[in-house]
């Protein structure tokens, strides 16, 4: 059967490359892809903002089954688009992605679900907003309702930080729309993982817990990313706790969706905080996977996913059972000069290396260039995934093959795993 991967990070690299060990899957398509992809698959050159292009490309090409990476096609229709033309598709509709690209309405729905979260309060006027920051004082978090890419929440450490950061997402627009409704919660202290599922309406089939590293620099210092390194598992929420965050979490909040008559199936990331005494806490939700932590569970999972995956879209999601590696999984970003703010781009790629089951060098902002080398696109250019016997080794294994590695402006953090 023909699978199309919706994307072109190196999350959308890690799900073509399982996808394609699938005993079922005969062809890979990735759109648009990257230099990775290009390797283990057949880029089709078509955005994921052109959905009507994608689902006629879908549709001609007898596509069985088409996993969607980034949360954008998604908040913008792509699987009620694909519904229409009587193809199937991993990942939830429009309605139902609104858990990630309104906080406003995940707030609503965790509150309504008995779902733990930070106290907060959602405003579309400026001033309400900052009247509420001046009775609850500081620290405290703003957030953009919408989407921004990583770049809509401003955790205050100051009163004057809180109120600049309402004039620059509801005054100043920095956002766009995403910041026309704001969301301002208490600070949350503790340590964050996240915890991710396959959900088909009704089931949730967890996955092994992860763990990333936002900010840009050692010591967790720097500008926030997207995500600079992964480990899983991790001691801040054993594996074996996520049979409770189903309970606690995913449940409640796929039936008071169901409750309003939104069938939830897709991906769903929870981003959770546990405080010191042990609690969790939800920060967000995200309608697909996280990136870089798709990367490290793409090789921890020992299961076939496009088996899983149709089974979800076929509502039988409970015949289906995950196996997981004993091993840790770890991998560790290489972003370009300038990274997030800069795109530095057309730098040769040297001293990539043939794969393993153990060690892959998944691409994110890669391409090829005119005499066949893979230069970068700027942004997150690449992340070593690697296999260990223990979180340590398998840090040490992404390390070392991450060093073989090399291109002008190269920058990765040098303390992934180290202080989890
Ligand atoms: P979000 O997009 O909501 O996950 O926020 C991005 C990051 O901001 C999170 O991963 C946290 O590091 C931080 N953050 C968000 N909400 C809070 C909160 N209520 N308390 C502390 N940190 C937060
Ligand atoms: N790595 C965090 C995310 O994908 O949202």
């Amino acid at each position: 059967m023909k699978v199309l991967v919706v994307g072109g990070g190196g999350r959308e690299h890690a799900l073509a490359w399982k996808l394609k060990q699938s005993p079922k899957v005969t062809q890979v398509y990735c759109a648009p892809g990257n230099a990775g992809t290009a390797q283990i698959a057949t880029n089709i050159d078509i955005s994921p903002k052109n959905l009507g292009a994608l689902a006629v490309w879908a549709a001609e090409n007898k596509i069985a089954l088409t996993v969607v990476g980034p949360e954008a096609p998604l908040a913008d229709g792509l699987a009620d688009v694909f519904a229409e033309h009587g193809l199937k598709v991993f990942g939830p509709t429009k309605e139902a992605a609104r858990l990630e690209y309104s906080k406003n309405f995940a707030k609503e729905i965790m509150l309504k679900a008995g779902v733990r979260t930070a106290e907060g309060a959602c405003f579309d006027s400026a001033e309400e907003a900052k009247e509420y920051i001046r009775e609850k004082g500081a620290p405290i978090v703003v957030k953009a309702d919408g989407l921004a890419s990583g770049k809509g929440v401003i955790v205050a450490q100051t009163l004057e930080e809180a109120l600049a950061a309402v004039d620059e997402f509801m005054v100043e627009q920095t956002m766009g729309d995403a910041g026309n409704t704001v969301v301002v919660e208490e600070k949350l202290e503790g340590k964050e993982a996240s915890v991710m599922a396959i959900v088909d309406g009704e089931t949730v089939l967890p996955m092994v817990v992860s763990q990333d590293y936002k900010r840009l620099l050692d010591g967790d210092d720097g500008p926030n990313t997207g995500g600079m390194g992964a480990v899983s598992p991790t001691s801040v929420l054993p594996d074996e706790k996520v049979a409770q965050m189903v309970e606690d979490i995913f449940i409640p909040v796929i039936r008071e969706l169901w409750a309003r008559g939104t069938r939830y199936t897709g991906f769903l990331y929870a981003g959770v905080m546990i405080d010191p005494a042990g609690a969790v806490r939800v920060l967000e939700f995200n309608c697909r996977l996280g990136d870089p932590e798709t990367q490290i569970l793409m090789l921890r999972l020992q299961s076939d996913l496009f088996s899983a995956l149709l089974a979800a879209v076929n509502g039988n999601l409970e015949t289906v059972e995950l196996k997981w590696s004993k091993d840790a999984a770890a991998c560790v970003v290489a972003s370009s000069r300038g990274y997030p703010k800069q795109v530095d781009d057309g730098k040769v790629i040297e001293g990539l290396f043939e794969p393993s089951e153990r060690i892959v060098a998944f691409h994110a902002g890669t391409r090829g260039d005119e005499d066949g080398k893979v230069v970068s696109k700027g942004g997150r250019i690449l992340a070593v995934a690697a296999l260990g016997s223990s979180v340590s080794a398998a840090l040490d294994n992404a390390y070392a093959n991450l060093k073989r590695i090399s291109f002008d402006g190269m920058h990765f953090r040098s303390d992934i795993g180290r202080n989890s």
